[in-house]
């Protein structure tokens, strides 16, 4: 299973912006690169960015995607869209959707159906907030958002991306202990509710990677990849943190 590292730019950069990077990104790495390489552009990049990767090692990736085909709904992009521009992964149940925009385990379990139905792969973003594991309740709550979002079954490929919430732009990441440890119940969780297929499905690590602290966590026998802000907005800087991945 080839580890899978993951830029997401959140709110950052524009054409130009987006075009210089992958040009420098597709000039520094290998033609074919020990880990799958997947860049989240915004939605008004998304098209360029599509033409730029095409036929090269790194995939396109959305940040969202709603769950419906088409109709009214105002400022929303579908996943059948998403589909239609080549995208590959799509985000779902993001920690800043779910606070920032209120959305529910069953929504973002309807985008994660939607995704498979478009033959998108979903990345399903679970974490804890600090309140939650201080009162010793991180995975009661990871297991919640996994029962949600996957209660109808495991119909396509997936990966799930833990992100303890308070790790999320703040420049402390988890401790690669508790990271593992979480990664296991995931795993565990998995294999219990979908048997042989859950053991197809990539764990990532999200939350303050950067390429200084990439191997701790790249190392882990449980994690399968990253899910990295801040440090993927830079070529070079996402280029070392895969790297780490790519280390047996
Ligand atoms: P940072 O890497 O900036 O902490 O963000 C993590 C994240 O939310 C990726 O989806």
């Amino acid at each position: 299973m080839k580890p899978l590292v993951a830029a997401n730019w959140k709110m950052h950069k524009t054409l130009k912006e987006t075009e210089d990077y992958l040009r420098r990104l597709l000039e520094i790495i290998p033609v074919d690169p020990p880990v799958e390489l997947v860049v989240f552009p915004s939605f008004t990049a998304l098209a360029l960015a599509g033409k730029i990767l095409e036929g090269t090692p790194v995939a396109l990736g959305a940040q969202n995607g709603h769950p419906q085909r088409e109709g009214a709904f105002t400022g929303e992009v579908s996943m059948h869209q998403l589909a239609d521009l080549g995208v590959r992964y799509v985000i779902c149940g993001h920690s800043e959707r779910r606070k920032i925009f209120g959305e529910s385990d069953e929504f973002v379990a309807a985008k994660v159906r939607a995704a498979w139905a478009y033959g998108i792969t979903p990345i399903l973003c679970v974490g804890e907030t600090l309140e939650e594991r201080r009162a010793g309740r991180a995975w009661e709550v990871v297991e919640r958002q996994l029962f949600a979002a996957l209660s109808e079954g495991l119909s396509g490929p997936l990966v799930i991306a833990y992100e303890p919430v308070w790790a999320i732009g703040t420049g402390v990441p988890a401790h690669p202990k508790d990271a593992q440890e979480m990664a296991q119940n995931i795993r565990s969780w998995l294999l219990r509710r979908f048997g042989e297929k859950g053991k197809e499905v990539r764990i990532q690590y999200g939350g303050s990677v950067k390429p200084e602290n990439a191997r701790e966590f790249l190392g882990l026998p449980e994690i399968q990849g990253a899910l990295v802000g801040g440090a993927s907005l830079d070529p070079e800087s996402f280029w070392r943190i895969a790297q780490a991945a790519g280390l047996e």
